[in-house]
């Protein structure tokens, strides 16, 4: 979406059936907190952080950058979502050159099963597709996280490539809105 590479950030809210998809605000910050916290959010990427040390160092309007929305649920944080580029170096890439738009998603234990992650991910990819049709986004997950797996394959990304890193079995997947005739996506994977 034009907003990532722009200075327009927060962008204009999304809305959904039942979520609202806005940039952070202060009001944000103990939600942040309960999510780096929580040993159930942290299980797959990398672990829970200390809840003091997170009282210290996050900022007053935590996540206040471009590519991460706050995902709202009658009026309060239940998650977070991120279109951010992949960064260069990382174990595997789409396409060599990198810089490819990466989707990222957390949401507060409370808010599981229910389906917001995907109306939320859904919407997000909507208004990145209106902005830059026919970009590919990326989508990188342990395969071990069951939910994030199915996550995965229900907003309709495809498998390009599995690898291992940080000493787990990782999956790489692809989405695009406009699928380029002859192609079953608009990545081709890696060989
Ligand atoms: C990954 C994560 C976002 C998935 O959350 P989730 O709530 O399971 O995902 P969804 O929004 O797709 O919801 C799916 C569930 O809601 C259920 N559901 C209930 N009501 C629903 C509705 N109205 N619409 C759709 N689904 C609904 C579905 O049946 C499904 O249940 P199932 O997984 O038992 O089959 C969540 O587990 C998470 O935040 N994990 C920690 C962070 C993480 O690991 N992130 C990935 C890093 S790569």
């Amino acid at each position: 979406m034009a907003e990532l590479d722009s200075s327009t950030w927060p962008p204009a809210p999304i809305r959904t059936q039942r979520l609202v998809l806005r940039g952070s605000e202060a009001r944000d910050r103990a939600a942040f907190i309960e999510l780096f916290a929580s040993p159930e959010v942290g299980a797959h990427i990398g672990g829970a952080r200390p809840r003091d040390a997170l009282e210290r160092s996050v900022p007053e309007v935590p996540g206040r950058r471009r590519g991460l929305f706050v995902v709202e649920l009658d009026g309060a944080m239940i998650g977070t979502i991120t279109l951010d580029r992949r960064a260069a170096g990382l174990a595997d890439h789409l396409r060599p050159d990198a810089g490819e738009t990466e989707l990222g998603y957390l949401f507060l234990p409370e808010a599981w099963g229910f389906g917001y992650a995907a109306e939320a991910c859904a919407a997000a990819l909507g208004r990145f597709a209106a902005a830059r049709p026919g970009e590919p986004v990326v989508l990188c997950t342990r395969i071990a996280n069951s939910p994030s797996m199915r996550l995965a394959r229900k907003l309709g990304f495809t498998e390009v490539t599995r690898f291992e890193e940080y000493g787990a079995d990782q999956w790489l997947g692809v989405w695009c809105s406009v699928t380029p005739p002859g192609r079953s996506t608009a990545a081709r994977p890696r060989e």
